[in-house]
């Protein structure tokens, strides 16, 4: 979190998403601890719901962790099946790591927890918490599973589901030409 003027939230701001920074794709990172978890269920789900939106010409989806311990290799394995189960294929994932360089590169970076918030340099319009967006209970975070048992990738999954539903309406709205 930051108090520099302008930064604050207002009420009624999860509602709009910030404008395209340039002509092309309007690009959302996705961002955790490590990426074999959390950020890449959001990518897989909301690259998803984009294409199903006819979307994916107007919008790319990232993701990234704010750790390189696990750059290059494929999402945990509970993490890939807890999103098969659901008619996703997790198999393309490869972890990379965050890089300040995304700031730029990003039209909005949406992170998993207040841990991952900081590490990226804190909110600001174009950085935001995940379930900033979630319809059913907003501002919350996305709890680490890692450490736990299947019961918690089964919450992150209704968590990433139904906050990419909402995203997918705002990012309509956000490329409408
Ligand atoms: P993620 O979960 O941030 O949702 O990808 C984690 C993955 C790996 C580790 C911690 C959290 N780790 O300590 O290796």
């Amino acid at each position: 979190m930051t108090d520099r003027p302008g930064d604050t939230e207002a009420p009624g701001d999860t509602e709009a998403l910030p404008p395209p920074r340039t002509p092309g794709r309007y690009r959302v990172a996705l961002v955790c601890l490590g990426n074999i978890c959390r950020s890449p269920m959001a990518h897989v789900v909301l690259a998803d719901q984009v294409a199903a939106a006819g979307l994916d010409d107007r919008v790319e989806v990232v993701s990234a962790g704010t750790a390189g311990w696990h750059v290059g290799k494929p999402m945990d394995e509970r993490a890939a099946a807890t999103l098969a189960r659901a008619g996703h294929d997790p198999t393309r994932h490869r972890a990379r790591q965050f890089e300040p360089s995304w700031h730029q590169d990003c039209d909005l970076v949406l992170v998993m927890d207040r841990s991952n918030l900081a590490e990226v340099g804190g909110e600001t319009p174009r950085v935001r918490l995940f379930r900033a967006f979630d319809p059913e209970n907003p501002g919350g975070e996305v709890p680490d599973p890692y450490y736990g048992g299947e019961q918690g990738f089964t919450e992150v999954m209704s968590m990433v589901e139904r906050t990419s539903t909402h995203l997918v309406r705002l990012l309509s709205d956000a490329v409408a030409p």
